[in-house]
């Protein structure tokens, strides 16, 4: 096993990998029989540390791994991952198949042109090139849309080095648009219908993320692309499915405690002012750590297992918090900027109303100079 990585600015995030598993198996226990999981772990799996997740996932029986590109899947390769990745995104630019055909990356096709560009380069390099094609069916990303994709796939398939291993489209809003959702499922099942009339069998087939495999059992085909509910967590607050663990917590420590009287300016522009005589704590995480300035007078983090608010304005490395009400407070103490202290838990998802951002963007902004410390037990 990888030994938990030295450090010595106290801040890091700590991985709970129990929680992954008991995340994968959560999803897995709501599938129809035959039914895959393709692992989306794509962007540093979710700031959680792609390598680590990656073996994670491979261990349980994911049968893909879906990442953002060609340096995650190089990434997984090197460290003997050998479950397939499959990149979600377009490939630009063409050269960059070579790389991508030589080590047997999975390809997302959403043009004829990306097609033609896959066939050449297998044909040079004298191998197959293993390819999904993307469908639009509303997300409006990438992906050739539903009413030229049989035409599509037929090409795809008139091409001598490329197989079409799996047909994947994307929902736009799993989450909380019923009305989009059920559109995208028809416009989907309708394509499949029609391929399925032409003869045409595809291996992998697969539309649900996490919203639509807890919301919609019904649109489970050879695989799904489960993200973040492998990480514990849902986008919409308050809707979280109760059996999903959430699996990060970012910690910090105290490094400077001072008593202050009433009226004293806290960190720049003096935004803050306290109200009263106060302690202020220093904590060794800022905005540079992926704690947006944006928090600044308005987050709170966990001390001694209370809430503490975040004071003044978060700087780059540093910021301050107002631990008056916390007794017993010392420097070196455990901050929790996210996750559990004894009884009180912060959840991402609060994180991300406070930045009026999604828990996505919270998960994914935390930044790469934070350790991540892997616990398995
Ligand atoms: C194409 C694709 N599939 C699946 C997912 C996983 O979505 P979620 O994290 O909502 O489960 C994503 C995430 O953005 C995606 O882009």
């Amino acid at each position: 096993m990888k030994r938990p990585p030295k450090f010595y600015r106290p801040v890091w995030a700590e991985i709970n990998h129990k929680h992954i598993k008991h995340n994968f198996l959560t999803v897995k226990a709501r599938l129809s029989r035959g039914t895959g999981i393709l692992a989306v772990i794509k962007a540093n799996a979710y700031g959680h540390g792609l390598v680590s997740v990656g073996r994670t996932v491979s261990r349980l029986g994911a049968k893909f791994l879906g990442v953002t590109s060609i340096e995650e899947s190089l990434d997984l390769k090197a460290a003997r991952i050998n479950t397939p990745s499959l990149i979600l995104g377009n490939i630009f630019p063409f050269s960059n198949l070579e790389t991508a055909v030589k080590n047997n990356i999975r390809i997302s096709l959403a043009s004829v042109e990306a097609a033609l560009q896959c066939d050449k380069t297998a044909r040079r390099l004298k191998k197959k090139v293993y390819v999904h094609a993307k469908i639009d069916t509303g997300m409006g990303r990438i992906g050739v849309s539903a009413r030229n994709a049989a035409a599509f796939v037929e090409k795809i398939r008139s091409l001598r080095s490329v197989v079409l291993e799996g047909i994947y489209t994307h929902f736009a809003g799993a989450y909380e648009d019923s009305e989009t959702t059920q559109k995208q499922i028809h416009l989907f099942t309708s394509l499949l219908n029609a391929l399925k009339a032409r003869g045409i069998e595809i291996p992998f087939i697969h539309d649900a993320n996490s919203g639509a495999i807890f919301k919609y059992p019904q649109v489970q085909f050879s695989l799904v692309r489960p993200g973040i509910s492998l990480f514990g967590v849902w986008p919409v607050a308050g809707q979280t499915p109760s059996d999903l663990r959430p699996a990060l917590a970012w910690k910090s420590r105290i490094i400077y405690l001072k008593n202050v009287p009433a009226d004293t300016p806290v960190s720049y522009a003096g935004t803050f002012r306290t109200a009263r005589p106060s302690v202020i704590a220093t904590a060794a995480f800022g905005y540079a750590d992926g704690f947006r300035r944006s928090f600044s007078n308005k987050a709170q983090v966990l001390v001694g297992g209370l809430r503490a608010p975040v004071v003044g304005r978060v700087t780059m490395d540093m910021t301050m918090l107002d631990v008056t009400d916390v007794p017993d407070v010392k420097v070196g103490d455990e901050v929790v900027i996210l996750g559990r202290q004894g009884d009180a838990v912060l959840p991402v998802e609060e994180l991300a109303r406070w930045a009026d951002t999604s828990p996505y963007e919270i998960l994914c902004g935390i930044a790469s100079r934070v350790p991540r410390v892997d616990l398995h037990a």
